[in-house]
């Protein structure tokens, strides 16, 4: 079977496709023929070593886990004997966290792990693009706030993998958004349903005085310091990504003050909640409450182009790649 390798941290050139000897399920094992695998932002942070903290969890000088890859959607091949759960023949989509192995023809999953049946209708590159950007988005949208009906949201990044589907979700949760993009997403974000869009490179949101119950800054360029202004005297500032800043107002200003600075490693939380999220992004991903954007599918041979895309910073929604 092909899988990527990488021997180490560096640009997309690491990311090498080899052939690897096929793998043979134990008996509380599925293997699954994986169809679609997502290049998430985060994947190529992890790819990169960076920022050079994150390497505590991937491995210190080169990566821990040889093929990376995080997200997945495929067809189960094969089970081990003790595998009562799944059958062969079965569509699912997983989810592999730290141990990676996402890159690769097939991976060997313990059934107990985060694997749920795909519906059908969804194809295998919705189902594994719709997973990292929802499933963190949901995670903070149900763990750090509450967001209750008529409540005003503010998504920053709104283009972006958690921003589109922060959107879904918090109008699916009865909220009044306001999305930040730039000029070319506008209409992107109010297709999927943003009731105002602030084009943050025309000073539209620099300009703004509006007032928010949850401000979520899903790609961390605000910083809490600006974006307080616009957060009412008990309002959240969200963010999934850590900056040095996000740390030190996290812990010696925030704990003093009502506005609060909320961030979390939304992948390392426990399996319970991570299996319930899932679930529930996979129920409304069935329904049609939400949708996946997706921006590029490319060809599994073409792995190292669809990192460089990803790189650049600007993709809308997600980038998929399929086998
Ligand atoms: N903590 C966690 O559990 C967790 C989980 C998953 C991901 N993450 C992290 O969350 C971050 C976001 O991930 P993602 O996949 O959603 O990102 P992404 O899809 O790569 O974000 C790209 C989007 O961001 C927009 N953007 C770029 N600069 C912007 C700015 N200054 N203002 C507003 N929008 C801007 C771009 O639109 P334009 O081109 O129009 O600017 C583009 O559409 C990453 O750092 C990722 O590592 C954390």
């Amino acid at each position: 079977m092909r899988a990527v390798i990488a021997e180490r941290y560096g640009k997309p050139e690491v990311l090498q496709i080899k052939n690897v000897e096929k793998l043979t399920p134990k008996s509380n094992e599925v293997l699954i023929k994986i169809k679609a695998t997502s290049i998430t932002a985060a994947s190529t942070f992890m790819r990169e070593g960076k920022p050079y903290f994150g390497r505590l969890f991937v491995g210190l000088t080169k990566p821990n886990v040889k093929t990376p890859g995080t997200d997945l959607s495929g067809v189960i091949e094969a089970v081990g004997s003790d595998v009562k759960n799944f059958n062969a023949g079965d569509q699912v989509m997983a989810q592999t966290g730290l141990n990676c192995g996402a890159y690769a023809e097939y991976i060997c999953l313990s059934s107990d792990e985060l694997i749920v049946k795909k519906p059908e209708k969804v194809s295998h590159e919705e189902a594994t693009g719709i997973q990292d950007g929802a499933c963190t988005a949901l995670a903070f949208f149900t763990d750090q706030v509450k967001i209750n009906a008529g409540q005003k949201v503010l998504i920053n990044g709104a283009s972006g993998s958690i921003g589109t589907a922060a959107i879904q979700l918090a109008k699916q949760f009865g909220a009044e958004v306001t999305a930040v993009c730039s000029t070319k997403n506008k209409a992107l974000v109010k297709d999927l349903g943003a009731d105002n869009v602030l084009d943050y490179t025309k000073s539209e949101w620099q300009n703004c005085s509006e007032t928010f119950d949850v401000i979520f800054d899903t790609v961390g360029k605000l910083s809490y310091s600006k974006a307080k202004r616009n957060l009412n005297p008990k309002g959240v500032y969200l963010t999934p990504v850590l900056t040095l800043s996000a740390l030190m107002y996290m812990l010696f200003v925030t704990p003093f003050t009502k506005k609060k600075l909320k961030f979390a490693a939304t992948g390392m939380r426990k399996h319970e909640p991570r299996m319930r999220d899932f679930i529930q992004i996979r129920d409304m991903l069935a329904s049609g409450k939400i949708t996946t954007i997706i921006d590029r599918v490319y060809p599994f041979e073409q792995i190292q182009e669809a990192h460089a895309y990803v790189d650049t910073g600007r993709k809308r929604g997600n980038v998929v790649v399929r086998f």
